[in-house]
């Protein structure tokens, strides 16, 4: 390739990056803390609607298992508004993040599917990331 053909491609990609903003704007995420739901036993609906429902569904023929995470348990939806969404999953394997997901306002919602090998798995977590209200632990046993 020619000086002056890469001369041109990196003003063509300077002119891309620059354009085109890929992900949510970093900027509206105001609480990062690990939140605690204050009673295990009785969340309250705001804690439900923070906190990932897991389901393990099937297993395909290489040995993993569908995992669906949606945020919000007890039927009770977390929003996504242009200031308040789920703006990531992660899905955890006896503490090992097997699977993220990064989620746009508005146009998407909180939820996360993987396919992941679950023999001998002893526990399965997911932790959903709102951008006012912070991040929330469910765990399971499998
Ligand atoms: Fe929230």
């Amino acid at each position: 390739m020619k000086r002056r053909d890469l001369l041109k491609l990196a003003g063509l990609l300077s002119f891309a990056s620059a354009t085109y903003a890929f992900g949510y704007d970093k900027k509206l995420v105001k609480n990062t803390n690990d939140m605690k739901v204050k009673d295990p036993t009785h969340p309250t609906d705001f804690e439900y609607k923070h906190l990932p429902e897991i389901k393990i569904g099937d297993k395909d023929k290489k040995g993993y298992s569908l995992v669906e995470v949606s945020i919000g348990q007890h039927g009770i939806i977390h929003p996504s508004t242009a200031k308040h969404w789920i703006y990531e999953i992660d899905l955890y394997v006896d503490g090992k993040e097997v699977s993220k997901v990064s989620l746009e306002p508005i146009e998407s919602r909180g939820y996360l599917a993987s396919r992941v090998k679950l023999d001998g798995v002893k526990e399965i977590s997911a932790t959903s990331r709102c951008t006012l209200h912070g991040n929330y632990t469910y765990s399971m046993k499998v």
